[in-house]
């Protein structure tokens, strides 16, 4: 399953709109009923518009009605070579951990991490109580 999902997420990156950076990203969600909802990053002429290829990926997801979600693979390169990690930007952390568990993999060339490795300390509604 890891290698499948970063593959999508390899192929996903090839329709990345990234003009200003160059950089070409994708990501591959996993749903719990095994969809696989993909994205890519978008960028704009005013750059703060960019949308990264994980918020692509959840939001395509979550307006088809997807709320649960078991991993996500993410692909970055400059080129052709996706072997560098390309870990989530923060942004992206806090949109994923709205509706994934600390168990979530997130799944990067170098494999598979838990989600609580890179957001040990989220923020959630439980903090507006
Ligand atoms: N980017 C993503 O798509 N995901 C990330 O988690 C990090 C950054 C994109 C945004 C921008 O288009 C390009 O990579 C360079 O920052």
């Amino acid at each position: 399953m890891t290698e499948e999902l970063f593959e999508k997420a390899v192929e996903a990156a090839k329709n990345s709109y990234s003009k200003y950076s160059r950089f070409r990203v994708g990501a591959a969600l996993l749903t719990a009923d095994g969809t696989v909802y993909t994205g890519c990053n978008i960028e704009n002429s005013s750059y703060s518009l960019t949308v990264c290829a994980e918020r692509t990926a959840v939001f395509k997801a979550v307006s088809e009605g997807k709320r649960e979600f078991t991993a996500i693979a993410v692909a970055g390169s400059s080129g052709d070579d996706f072997s560098v990690p390309c870990t989530p930007c923060g942004a992206c952390l806090q949109v994923l951990s709205e509706f994934c568990g600390d168990d979530f993999t997130v799944i990067l060339s170098d494999g598979a991490h838990k989600f609580s490795e890179f957001l040990p300390k989220r923020f959630t509604e439980e903090n507006m109580a």
